[in-house]
């Protein structure tokens, strides 16, 4: 019944997979997962998204980490209260039946002061999912309650992305910093006690790449309800480990070779993954793949500045689409077409590629290898590939 109204929910050109989505307007089950996917003729994605990273400050020091700084700047409290409020009311206008997502990451949503308030909040608007992705290392008595809390009352729409790049702790501290893994685990611990819908996301590199069926594991035991695989992208702080980035194709292979090994009721835990795009194109249950999202409707990425970018991928300066400080969500949002513009000016448009890396490399003009890996992972996955009318967007990236 669930899954008869979620395909009577899905767009036209939405893929049908068997794993309930969060698109739904039917309550979530701990086991849904989520693709964040678009309407390629409306350049709309299906469910809108909001990230908000309302301060780089944090706990840790991961050697990987994309961000520039750990700078203490935040959203002000009135500010993220606004925000919650404004998309609440566009994902009621503008996706009628469906819930947005209002996803906080940061820096470390847990050291956020306005986390709570914006968690009682969330009580009072009826169109919105609550999304965090956070190291797992600092949940407070008070972050338990106000979650659990939520997360009863709105019937499950509240879901917490966990991050853990490797299966021990050895691995996992390679990036994280000594200490960082047997808190992250007890977070995991603590989320499934309380019946919360947890994600697990893992990036991949050269020295934990080994452990991709590990996690896998782990994460079945844990009775995660999605594992975002990520390819590490070399920004930031994370410029200085670019050495241990993998080629694009390798680790898609890699990838690949895991998701075929899970029986298929296993595999949505890998759902939206590129491997899971691509089987489903081949067997018929996706649509086919056009790019990636960057720049649809319904799809923003908020900095501690204010300023409003269309994903964490696509955050120079010249990607702006205004600031939170002295626009309305409404009109940034109307400036998406014209970003859409500019970052397809070259009129080329990669099915299985993340724009943001693609430009990042394009920036990067000493690093042109790794714009090659781009491209081979591209030509080769676009083999034999049919072009159809109907087509869908995915994000590829993953890094939501
Ligand atoms: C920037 S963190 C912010 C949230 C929180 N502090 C955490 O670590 O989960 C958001 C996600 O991006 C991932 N990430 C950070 N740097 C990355 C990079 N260079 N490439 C790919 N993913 C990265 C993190 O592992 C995490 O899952
Ligand atoms: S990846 Fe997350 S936990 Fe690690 S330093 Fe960056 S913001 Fe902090």
């Amino acid at each position: 019944m669930l899954l008869e109204k979620i395909l009577a929910d899905s767009p036209n050109d939405g893929p049908l997979h068997v794993v309930p989505s969060l698109d739904s307007s039917t309550s979530p089950k701990p086991s849904d997962a989520y693709i964040m996917q678009g309407a390629t003729r409306e350049r709309r994605v299906a469910t809108y998204h909001l990230i908000l990273a309302p301060t780089h400050a944090c706990n840790l020091r991961c050697q990987h980490c994309y961000l520039p700084d750990h700078a203490a700047q935040t959203i002000p409290k009135g500010t993220a209260l606004r925000l919650l409020h404004e998309w609440d009311e566009i994902a009621g206008d503008e996706t009628p039946g469906r819930r947005g997502i209002f996803h906080v990451k940061g820096g470390e949503p847990l050291v956020y002061k306005p986390l709570s308030a914006m968690l009682q909040a969330m009580h009072s608007l009826s169109h919105l999912h609550f999304m965090m992705t956070t190291n797992g290392t600092l949940f407070s008595r008070s972050h338990w309650q106000t979650l659990a809390s939520l997360n009863e009352a709105s019937d499950g729409a509240v879901t917490v992305i966990v991050s853990l790049d490797g299966a021990s702790a050895a691995t996992h501290q390679l990036l994280r910093g000594p200490d960082s893994f047997e808190p992250t685990m007890q977070a995991l611990h603590g989320l499934r006690e309380r019946g919360i819908r947890t994600y697990i996301n893992s990036v991949l590199h050269a020295d934990n790449v080994h452990e991709i069926d590990s996690v896998i594991d782990l994460a079945l035991n844990l009775r995660i309800a999605q594992l975002n695989f990520l390819p590490f992208v070399p920004k930031g702080f994370g410029q200085d480990m670019r050495k241990r980035q993998l080629p694009h194709r390798l680790a898609y292979e890699k990838l690949r070779e895991s998701y075929l090994r899970l029986s298929k009721c296993h595999r949505s835990l890998l759902a939206g993954s590129l491997p899971d795009i691509v089987t489903g194109e081949s067997n018929g249950s996706f649509t086919a793949a056009h790019e990636c999202v960057a720049a649809y409707r319904g799809l923003l990425y908020v900095k501690p500045d204010g300023h409003a970018y269309t994903c964490p991928n696509l955050e120079a300066k010249d990607y702006s689409v205004g600031s939170v400080h002295s626009a309305s969500l409404r009109s940034i949002l109307d400036g998406l077409p014209e970003l859409y513009k500019n970052l397809h000016s070259d009129g080329k448009s990669d099915r299985y590629i993340c724009m943001g890396e693609r430009k990042l490399y394009e920036q990067m003009r000493s690093e042109a290898t790794q714009l090659t890996n781009l491209r081979v992972l591209q030509a080769d996955l676009s083999d034999n590939k049919k072009r159809v009318d109907e087509m869908s967007s995915f994000c590829v990236s993953r890094n939501w």
